[in-house]
């Protein structure tokens, strides 16, 4: 795998040996991108170590110089971002261009809604067909003025209201962006902006604004959702921020050494914040050997080291109200569930339709083509897993800009009777660069 000509890159992978070793997964792209965000908003210079040097949030970098801050990359991987002070973002004077990057384009359009400047957004043609009303509806209520493509989709632009009131938004959708889009929206204007979220999503928007010395509360609702209240115009003071490892990325290495006999990893400092770690906590539940080690709080967050030793899983039935809590990791997870004892349902996981590709789809699909017997029962996925038969693999899946489906039926072809080919990984950059490398350092053999 290498990403230098432009053109579509395959990959294969085939049968594994036990994988062996500790190693770090790249940085959280959730809280990369809103490091760079808040590190720009805040007076003063943010230092960021570990931060995910992806295409999606080098797309945030670059767009934050854009409107006015200076980011810089020191020799050593240390990233300092020099802010301009809530209020203070410029105008950019070109598209905003955020490739695959929904969630760097959501949350952008949502700290511009209340600046009164003109900015228009495109991306790649992943991020070009994915729904932009979720964010376009609340941001509206602040007087934000949107010109889109026909059903909300990128290209679009944007007139931002500077003299907006706070608003009270219920987020209709368990979503971590169109929550962060409401909250970044209200930081730029005097009086509290209010979230109400039915479920619980990622709080790393909460957690780090806190962190910057923002006035942010959060109360659990009875149901398990949350308000989250944000008085506006704070003094943001800068910050030292530590990127812990993605427990998005963590989850490939994780089900790889589940899944193939005698495997022993460790996976370093990954975020074990519990709304994103949904995905262990069912392996977990599946009969999975999984152990946090050295548990300590980074910036706010949690991180552990992971031990994970291959394991005889069973099937389950994943809850419809855990699935924001582990919303990327369906496609890798349905891998785990190929390869489980008996029957897995993933319930109500509609949202997996509107991600970076239709996994809904391309999970039943790819599934399917690669000898695993599985089938859509309105929202929800069922899989038929087997533990004493591998899957046939054989196919070639088309990746469609997904990441996640590239690098998920890659760990499938590592455990297929035959080798699984992706017609284009290119993708895998945005959120994993040095996959390949990595996995195959563990004992994966990706060509
Ligand atoms: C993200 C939230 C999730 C997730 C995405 C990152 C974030 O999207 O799928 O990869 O950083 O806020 P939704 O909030 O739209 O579910």
């Amino acid at each position: 795998m290498s990403h230098s000509d432009g053109l579509p890159i395959t990959a294969t992978s085939s049968k594994a040996r036990p994988l062996s070793g500790s190693v770090r997964v790249p940085g959280d792209k959730s809280i990369s991108h809103r490091a760079l965000m808040f590190g720009a908003l805040a007076v003063g210079q943010t230092r960021v170590t570990g931060l995910l040097e992806g295409e999606d949030v080098l797309r945030t970098a670059e767009a934050m110089r854009q409107l006015g801050a200076t980011v810089h990359r020191d020799a050593l991987g240390t990233w300092t971002i020099n802010g301009v002070g809530i209020g203070g973002l410029s105008e950019p004077n070109d598209v905003i261009n955020m490739g695959n990057a929904g969630t760097g384009a959501r949350l952008l359009m949502g700290l511009l809604a209340t600046y009164p400047m003109t900015a228009c957004f495109t991306g790649d043609a992943s991020l070009r067909s994915r729904p932009m009303k979720r964010v376009m509806t609340p941001l509206s209520q602040f007087g934000a003025e949107f010109m889109a493509r026909d059903g909300g989709r990128l290209p679009l632009c944007m007139r931002g209201n500077a003299e907006a009131a706070p608003v009270t938004y219920t987020v209709p959708v368990a979503s971590a962006q169109v929550k962060s889009a409401v909250l970044l929206a209200g930081l730029n204007i005097p009086g509290t902006t209010t979230v109400i979220e039915p479920v619980a999503t990622r709080d790393h928007t909460e957690r780090m604004l806190a962190g910057f010395g923002a006035e942010i509360s959060t109360e659990d609702t009875e149901n398990g959702g949350r308000i989250i209240t944000l008085v506006g115009q704070p003094e943001l003071h800068p910050c030292d921020i530590t990127v812990p490892a993605d427990p998005s990325s963590a989850a490939f290495p994780a089900i790889a050494a589940l899944l193939i006999p005698n495997s022993e990893i460790v996976l370093t400092d990954v975020c074990t914040n519990p709304l994103r770690f949904g995905l262990f906590d069912t392996l977990r539940e599946m009969g999975a050997d999984i152990t946090l080690e050295n548990q300590r709080t980074i910036a706010g967050e949690s991180v552990a080291d992971l031990r994970i030793k291959s394991s005889t899983l069973h099937g389950i039935s994943v809850p419809a109200d855990r699935a924001p809590s582990m919303i990327d990791e369906f496609p890798i997870l349905a891998v785990a569930a190929a390869c489980a004892d008996g029957t897995s349902r993933f319930n109500g996981v509609e949202e997996l339709r509107v991600k970076e590709s239709d996994r809904f789809t391309a999970i039943v699909d790819g599934l399917s083509a690669c000898g695993v017997s599985v089938e859509a029962d309105g929202d929800d996925i069922v899989i038929h897993g087997s533990t004493s038969s591998a899957p046939k693999g054989g196919a070639t899946i088309a990746a469609n800009l997904d990441h996640r489906i590239a690098m998920s039926y890659i760990i499938l072809g590592a455990v297929s009777e035959a080798p699984i080919t992706i017609d284009d990984v290119r993708s895998v950059d945005t959120s994993f660069p040095g996959f390949a490398t990595l996995m195959n350092s563990l004992g994966l053999t990706i060509s």
